[in-house]
């Protein structure tokens, strides 16, 4: 049987994950790939810390230069996260022409298109199947299962730690930071949290998946983000009793243009949406992940599966280590690049002009008069109401106002809610999350 020998840059949660289960189902992934995998080296930070996995001592390092260096590496995996020493290490690798493996989202959002170039020139490749989604297969899906497709529309929960706490949030009303403390300790949140709760991880995924749709590497300054941060239970419930649920959404609209697949007209946001209770979506909770998919030739596919924690993404890096151990014994002009750039240009369109429905919760004064304000001005802005809550028996000076109001382009939408948030009976900056119908 061949033999590949594999270096692990980083031997936290993923790699920690990686390593186990090559020594819980090597030999069955042996069996069934045709190739025996061994780890040569485990790099990390501090090799003296207290870890839950292992690696015997003699292949623990805390120097990536010479684990890669290693006559005897034939594929490296970088699992180190952050960007700079991360593009580092998956440079030097990729020059001395040897297959990296990463499931670092944010590297690749920011630095993909000169990576891939890179690999190009080398003559070898970047897998990064763990980047998105954590343990469903979605890059496969994406690139190879679907090929066929002209893809037109892509809805993803793409965060674990996010869909985590909202799910948390709703069904136990705790508080925000204690589920996210929970979310760390399960392996689930990123090093630095924001990354998750301020919606960027979620983010450098929809730009993974949008470059890949697109075959042009979206710039991750193109897309609209929003966080968890301002949903309250309140939001939650409100949303429930009016029949919706509110998740963290990446959505990726892509028209071509004029029919010409080279330059196609691309809408990404990653923003909290209503969504409704009867949609798939809604009833993807906790950790897990799903991505919703509209191709020409399929129609509608949904994937569904862990999206963070250590066995699920260590599940996806190993199917990329397989891939990179077949792909080693190939001519390169017959494998298959993990991207391709195939268009020319795309057009991203701002989100300023893309129009939704919108629910609106004010904090404001409980006096006659008020809702007179809140209607005027929404009405100078064409903006039309489709249902309104005050609750009864609301103690304080302050009441919630929740709003649903009908399809507005954003643009306008915010100029309106600008002017609220001036209103002296609102009392704190107005809170608001896209309705989604999912209905085009
Ligand atoms: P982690 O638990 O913080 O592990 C990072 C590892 O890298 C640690 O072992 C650390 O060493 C090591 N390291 C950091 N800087 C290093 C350096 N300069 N030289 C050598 N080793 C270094 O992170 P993780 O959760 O495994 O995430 C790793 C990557 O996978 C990130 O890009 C993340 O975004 C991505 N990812 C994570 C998940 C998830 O669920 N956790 C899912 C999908 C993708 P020490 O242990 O000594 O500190
Ligand atoms: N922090 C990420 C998440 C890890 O919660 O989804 C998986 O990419």
């Amino acid at each position: 049987m061949r033999k590949v020998k594999v270096a692990i840059i980083g031997g936290g949660t993923v790699g920690g994950g990686v390593y186990q289960a090559l020594a819980n189902n090597g030999e069955l992934i042996a069996a069934r790939c045709g190739y025996s995998i061994e780890v040569n080296h485990v790099v990390v930070r501090d090799a003296g810390k207290k870890r839950s996995v292992n690696p015997p001592r003699e292949i623990v390092s805390t120097d990536w230069e010479m684990a890669i260096s290693d006559p005897e590496t034939d594929i490296v995996v970088e699992l180190v996260g952050g960007v700079d020493e991360a593009y580092r290490i998956v440079r030097r690798s990729l020059e001395m022409q040897k297959p990296v493996i990463t499931a670092n989202k944010a590297l690749l959002s920011l630095r993909g298109a000169s990576l891939m170039k890179l690999a190009r020139k080398f003559r070898t490749h970047l897998y990064f199947e763990a980047s998105v989604a954590g343990g469903i297969p979605i890059i496969k899906v994406l690139r190879e299962s679907l090929v066929a497709n002209r893809i037109s529309r892509v809805y993803a929960i793409a965060n674990g730690t996010c869909n985590y706490i909202l799910t948390k949030m709703a069904r136990e009303g705790r508080a925000f930071d204690e589920i996210l403390s929970e979310a760390q300790a399960l392996g689930y949140a990123e090093a630095e949290p924001s990354l998750d709760i301020d919606g960027l991880d979620a983010m450098h995924k929809t730009g993974i998946m949008a470059s890949l749709l697109s075959g042009y590497w979206v710039p991750e300054r193109s897309i609209y983000v929003k966080g968890i941060r301002d949903i309250t239970p309140i939001d939650l419930e409100f949303a429930e009793w009016l029949g919706y649920t509110i998740k963290l959404i990446g959505s990726i609209k892509l028209n071509e243009n004029r029919g010409d697949w080279r330059n196609p007209e691309i809408e990404l946001s990653v923003e909290p949406m209503l969504v409704p209770k009867t949609h798939v979506l809604a009833s993807v909770d906790g950790v897990f992940n799903a991505v919703f998919v509209k191709g020409d030739v399929v129609g509608e596919a949904l994937f569904y599966g862990r999206g963070a924690g250590q066995d699920a993404t260590a599940s996806s890096v190993i199917s990329d280590i397989v891939d990179a151990a077949c792909d080693l014994h190939q001519e390169y002009e017959r494998t298959l690049a993990p991207f391709e750039a195939y268009a020319e240009s795309a057009a991203i369109l701002s989100h300023e002009h893309s129009i939704a429905n919108y629910f609106i919760r004010l904090e404001a004064i409980n006096r006659p008069g008020t809702m007179a304000r809140v209607t005027e001005i929404l009405a100078r802005h064409q903006i039309g109401i489709s249902s309104c809550i005050q609750p009864e028996n609301h103690d304080g000076e302050t009441v919630p106002l929740m709003l649903m109001v009908d399809r507005a382009p954003y643009h306008v939408f915010k100029k309106a809610i600008r002017e609220l948030g001036q209103l002296r009976v609102v009392r704190s900056k107005p809170v608001y999350f896209r309705v989604e119908s999912f209905a085009d």
